[in-house]
């Protein structure tokens, strides 16, 4: 869609093994352990099948026990979200995604996130590169919660003033898009998006009306979300404020790329070069290509982490991933030998980290 673009970060594109180690690099130089994912089988949390969100295995930690390794943490976090399953097979969307996070559990707080989250994408030496005009963002307009989120804006003001990037792009939304909680109990809190605009052509600002149309033509895409994690939801409710003032940034790895590759969809990525190949081979249209792709993806990875076909709970999504993503071929061209170079081409493209599904690989095939 965006082909004729400008080249999307004004450098040479970023293959996702770099933006990998640039996240991780970039935090750990600031004082951040760089911790490993977690399984997607969620160890404490028996309200939820999947780890759906890279702050969900550090729930306990938010809400104010120590953590082994310290105040700031950082990781890429396997994720599987299963409630857009429809939507599949648009730019975007995908059931298992990997997110990149940076945590204060009760250090920094504002300021350095949001500052860190614009150096991160904007440094050519130390970050992506992306161009600090192409930057929105959105903050909370307050509620009977918490109050209209200032200093988040005055932070964005300031930077954006720093680099000379002019016009209106900082927007207050409301709760229904900047707050942010894992469901219906645990730690919350108002949050800061930022959103890219894959256009080029947007740069002299944009009304919060045409920001909006803007993000429904996926014309601009959230590439980072800081969420300053503060209070405390108990049925649903906000009961009051945590023991800490805490950070959780959450940024979708495979959109990042695509980003930084001048995509406009997460399929066309290097993530997904191989797995495509096959894809293509299977499906008869775009829409059932990426869909084979990415159940196909989502499987092996729920698989990796020890999940098993069945009637109930996680088997059953698993079950049904798979099925799906069968009934998306062309049913003659399926085969066994598909299949395995569907499972082959994720082993390649995740065996530097994600070791476990080269060990697996018999369980799989
Ligand atoms: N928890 C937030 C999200 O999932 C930020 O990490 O978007």
């Amino acid at each position: 869609m965006f082909e004729n673009s400008p080249n999307i970060a004004n450098i040479l594109p970023m293959q996702h093994h770099e933006v990998r180690k640039k996240f991780l690099d970039f935090f750990h130089k600031r004082g951040h352990a760089i911790i490993p994912s977690a399984s997607l089988i969620p160890e404490n949390d028996p309200s939820v099948l999947f780890t759906t969100a890279g702050m969900q295995p550090l729930v306990p930690y938010l809400l104010g026990q120590a953590h082994p390794e310290g105040v700031r943490l950082a990781n890429l976090q396997k994720c599987v979200r299963t409630v857009d399953i429809d939507g599949i097979g648009d730019n975007t969307h995908a059931t298992f995604f990997e997110m990149m996070g940076n945590w204060s559990l009760g250090d920094y707080f504002k300021e350095d996130a949001i500052k860190w989250s614009f150096e991160l994408l904007t440094s050519k030496e130390e970050g992506f590169g992306l161009d600090p005009q192409r930057l929105y963002v959105t903050c909370f307009e307050g509620d009977e919660n918490a109050p209209r989120d200032e200093e988040s804006a005055g932070t964005w003001r300031e930077i954006f003033k720093k680099h000379n990037v002019t016009g209106e792009r900082i927007y207050f939304m409301p709760a229904s898009k900047n707050w942010w909680s894992p469901g219906d109990n645990g730690p919350c809190g108002p949050d800061t998006e930022m959103f890219y605009d894959l256009t080029g052509t947007l740069i002299k600002g944009l009304s919060k009306q045409e920001y909006m149309k803007a993000d429904e033509e996926q014309k601009v895409v959230e590439i980072w979300n800081d969420v300053f994690m503060e209070y405390e939801k108990k049925d649903g409710k906000v009961i009051g404020k945590l023991k800490n003032k805490n950070v959780d940034t959450g940024s979708g790895f495979e959109r990042v790329c695509a980003v930084l590759q001048g995509k406009d969809n997460i399929f066309e990525t290097d993530i997904f070069s191989e797995l495509m190949k096959v894809s293509k081979s299977l499906g008869s249209n775009t829409k059932s290509q990426r869909i084979i792709a990415d159940h196909m993806r989502t499987a092996v990875f729920m698989i990796g982490d020890g999940v098993i076909p069945s009637n109930t709970d996680r088997g059953y999504i698993l079950r049904r991933l798979i099925r799906r993503a069968v009934f998306n071929t062309d049913l003659r061209s399926l085969s066994k030998i598909k299949i395995t170079e569907c499972i082959d081409a994720l082993i390649c493209t995740y065996e530097e980290v994600y070791t476990n599904l080269k060990l697996k690989r018999d369980t799989l095939i």
